[in-house]
């Protein structure tokens, strides 16, 4: 019998330095040109380092950059959708380069990590948006950050001496390596991922335990890095997760843990890497529903579910769920899509995003068949605590 899935790249990368190993470098880091590490950098950082992101062992070197920027694979063929980079302010680019390695650090100058200076090389941002964003729109937030960057990149190998700061999320973390063996001591063999960026409303449950119906677990893994500013903040979602959990999931069949990695809102090259990243968590199915990751207008309702046809199922190595766009349907008396529901639209109860987000802020409550009524009042009162916090 097979263990469990076998991690992207056939290892689960570990690049975390501890004992004696970790003294010496630390005290070693103290010598090297310091970069400051921003919030997806640190992301990058602890998914490169747990093995989240298996195989990458750091920052992508050029070759391996330009190969996933035109072909959606490392050089090496590996399916691999976004480049994950370590872009270098222009003023620190000489010190850099006479350097064998620089040292990563937090605002409050806390040492992160070591990074081996390879490859400096430099980019285009704008083909880099063509092709990953699929747009050179700067209203695009991940096209936005991209511009803000210095388009001078890194690429090398890190060890990462100090996990970053995660607050309060970081008893919701859980690494590759220990989500393995809960899967494996639960008797899972079969367990589907779920992505979210956003409080999990009914239609988030409903393909949620749609899928669960045919699997042995659920692992609800809401990201919890850096995200847009009119996203729900992680710390307001978490609350929700846990009431939600608490009221309407089946404890024995559910793992909650977070997802410490930035959004990039790259739709459907994001789903890929979404979907990489959970196959190292150790899942064996992974959700996809409608705009995965998306943003805006920039990508079709399923762009995310079709680019799964670029790869065959053993090179991805986690098997695809795909659902149709998920509704409350008055006729039916119940959550459908537009897969199952024969009814007309005017039957359908569905809240976009941004009116959600608008009605919770006013202290609003959206209705039952949109989203649990527990988790509204979280929601509400988590809102109303962070403009307390902000006055
Ligand atoms: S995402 O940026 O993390 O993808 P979101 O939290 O909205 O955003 O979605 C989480 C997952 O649920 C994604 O796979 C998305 O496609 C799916 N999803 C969200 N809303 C619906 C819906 N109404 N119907 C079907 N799938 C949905």
């Amino acid at each position: 019998m097979k263990e469990s899935i076998a991690p992207h790249g056939g290892i689960l990368v570990d690049r975390i330095l501890r004992g004696a190993e970790r003294e010496k470098w630390l005290k070693q880091a103290e010598t090297f040109p310091s970069l400051l590490a921003f919030p997806v950098t640190r992301a990058d950082l602890v998914c490169i380092a747990t093995g989240i992101y298996s195989p990458l062992t750091g920052f992508l070197k050029e070759e391996d950059y330009r190969s996933v920027r035109d072909t959606m694979r490392l050089a090496d063929g590996t399916v691999w959708s976004i480049p994950v980079t370590l872009p270098v302010p222009e003023d620190l680019a000489s010190k850099v380069a006479d350097s064998a390695y620089v040292t990563l650090r937090d605002e409050q100058g806390t040492i992160l990590a070591v990074v081996k200076v390879d490859d400096l090389y430099r980019v285009n941002v704008e083909e880099e948006a063509e092709k990953v964003f699929q747009t050179a729109d700067p209203n695009h937030p991940g096209v936005a950050r991209l511009y803000q960057q210095s388009s001078l990149y890194l690429g090398g190998e890190i060890w990462l001496l100090n996990r970053p700061d995660q607050g309060e999320f970081a008893k919701y973390f859980y690494d590759p390596a220990e989500t393995r063996r809960i899967f494996r001591e639960k008797g899972w063999k079969k367990v589907v991922g779920f992505q979210t960026r956003n409080p999990v409303h009914r239609a988030h449950e409903y393909i949620q335990k749609a899928a669960l119906e045919t699997v042995d677990g659920l692992f609800l893994n809401p990201l919890v890095g850096a995200t847009k500013a009119d996203d729900i903040p992680a710390d307001v979602r978490m609350r929700s997760y846990e009431v939600i959990l608490e009221h309407y999931y089946p404890k024995e069949r559910v793992f909650f843990g977070a997802f410490p990695a930035a959004m990039r809102y790259a739709g459907p090259r994001e789903a890929i890497l979404h979907a990489i990243a959970r196959k190292n968590y150790g899942c064996t199915h992974f959700i996809v529903g409608r705009d995965h990751a998306g943003v805006g207008n920039y990508y079709g309702t399923y762009d995310a579910q079709k680019i799964f046809d670029h790869f065959t199922d053993e090179e991805l190595g986690i098997s695809p769920l795909f659902f149709e766009h998920s509704f409350y349907c008055k006729k039916c008396d119940g959550m459908a899509s537009y897969k199952t529901c024969p009814h007309s639209p005017e039957h359908h109860v569905i809240l976009s995003g941004t009116k959600v987000r608008a009605m919770l802020s006013k202290g609003e409550t959206p209705p039952p068949e949109f989203s649990r009524p527990e988790v509204v009042r979280v929601l509400i009162e988590g809102l109303r605590e962070k403009r307390r916090e902000k006055v």
